[in-house]
């Protein structure tokens, strides 16, 4: 099988892996979340597979769980994504480096500095992961008693973008003329005050930072409400959202690719990369006894807290062996609980077989050898299910090497995935255009 379409990798990662059961297995680095060395050599790994991006997922408070699951989760902490990628822009040269960031509890300012300065930092391998923030405890950390409403949260979102590129365009790329005879740094015709007065956000500009060298970092979404779907469509260049299977990939992908095109933008502009969480085992018996090894180091008590999390409601009280009863609508992310619905109706399953799925990892997987996982996502390439992944990895490093080492191996072989970098910027990897600046052309591209 060959294909012309090239495959986009990303690493979706929690140092010690998303799957609440991890630090458990045997061989995990429990301490990897505070551990550099240990993010350095996965980076660097990543790297030498030729992945397009280290994608760091980011939260402002520990998870809303109680604290009898939460004492058993490696997620409780994690670092701040901003100063850890910037210490791996120094250790590393071609991946990319996405953050996370929230548009309801950041200064847009900040927010718009912050990534100038990685892409500076890193030579244009910045990308910025827009969250709302799903988590509610983050507004007790903000001074605020309650989460912002959900609609409302994707409308700052919105206009939040809209300030952030425009303070990336604040000065022209060929601003900077330091021209030693003259005296003259700078020229001022190359240089716009943003003024930008609007629903939610005031602010004066320039920022105080040069164009940055892919003019914008990446900008990336992972939300799939419609109100996500829209924001992805407006703005987004990469899409994390997490469709369960092919099916549900295919309308997402047409989806999100129609609204692009209603908005103006081609179709290519935009990445589908779903979170996919890869095992990888010599057969295909041996991969799923690894996830099962996983799925059971995950105790019932984090179990039952996660379906709470992915539900927006408290489920402890819910009985164990009975159905999934009716969930009334709440002010949490509205397509996890719509998946968690249709997961539990489609596979007939009870509160606690669907805890369990919960507390390990529940949404996509390719569990099997290299060349079955590697026909799956050649098939989700064809089909126009996404334009790539961003792998999840089971329990690290075990899983990261069998990511890297048998399955990219598998994909270059077919073709579909780039042996070397052909570009140096994080823009450059996944295809994407450098945005001309809106207001100040320049001479220089
Ligand atoms: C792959 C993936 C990664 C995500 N990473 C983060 C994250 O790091 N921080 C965060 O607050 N939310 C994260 N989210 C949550 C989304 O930003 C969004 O809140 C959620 O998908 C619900 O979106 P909706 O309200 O549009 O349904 C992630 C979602 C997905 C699917």
């Amino acid at each position: 099988m060959t294909s012309a379409k090239q495959l986009h990798l990303g690493a979706f990662m929690r140092p010690v892996s998303l799957h609440t059961g991890a630090w458990r297995y045997p061989g995990a680095a429990p301490d990897a979340n505070f551990s550099f060395k240990h993010i350095k050599s996965y980076a660097q790994k990543l790297e030498a597979a030729k992945f397009d991006a280290f994608f760091m997922a980011d939260h402002l408070a520990v998870l809303n769980m109680p604290v009898e699951a939460l004492r058993r989760s490696h997620t409780v902490t994690s670092f701040e994504p901003f100063t850890l990628l910037s210490a791996l822009a120094a250790v590393t040269e071609r991946i990319g480096l996405v953050a996370t960031a929230s548009t309801t509890f950041d200064h847009a300012y900040h927010i718009a500095r912050r990534f100038a300065s990685l892409d500076h930092l890193s030579e244009g391998r910045s990308g910025w992961n827009i969250v709302t923030t799903s988590n509610p405890d983050a507004a007790l950390n903000f001074g605020l008693d309650d989460h912002m409403e959900h609609g409302e949260r994707y409308r700052r979102a919105r206009e939040f973008y809209d300030v952030v590129t425009g303070l990336w365009d604040s000065f022209a790329d060929d601003a900077f003329i330091r021209d030693v005879d003259s005296g003259i740094f700078f020229d001022p015709d190359k240089m716009r005050v943003l003024d930008h007065q609007g629903e939610f956000l005031k602010v004066r500009g320039p920022l105080n930072i040069a164009r940055p060298p892919q003019g914008w970092p990446v900008v990336v979404q992972a939300g799939s409400s419609e109100p996500g779907r829209q924001l992805a469509a407006e703005t987004a260049e990469v899409v994390f959202a997490a469709p369960r299977d092919l099916t549900a990939a295919k309308a997402l992908y047409a989806d999100i690719k129609g609204r692009m095109q209603k908005a103006g933008r081609p179709r290519d502009h935009l990445k589908m990369l779903p979170a996919a969480f890869v095992v990888i085992g010599d057969t295909l018996e041996d991969a799923r006894a690894k996830r099962a090894k996983l799925d059971s180091l995950v105790h019932y008590e984090s179990a039952i807290a996660s379906l709470s999390i992915a539900l927006g409601h408290d489920a402890s009280g819910f009985d164990p062996d009975a159905p999934l009863p009716a969930i009334p609508d709440t002010n949490a992310s509205k397509s996890g609980r719509e998946q968690v619905i249709q997961l539990a109706a489609s596979e007939n399953m009870t509160v606690r077989q669907l805890a369990q799925r919960y507390g390990g990892y529940a949404g996509l997987a390719f569990v099997g050898t290299a060349e079955t996982v590697a026909d799956s996502m050649q098939q989700w390439l064809d089909e126009e299910g996404s334009d790539g992944f961003n792998v999840v990895f089971p329990f690290l490093p075990a899983g990261l090497d069998d990511v890297t080492q048998r399955l990219v191996p598998e994909l270059q072989g077919r073709g579909i995935f780039r042996s070397e970098y052909s570009g140096k910027t994080l823009r450059d990897h996944l295809g994407l255009p450098r945005p001309e600046n809106r207001h100040l052309p320049s001479a220089v591209k």
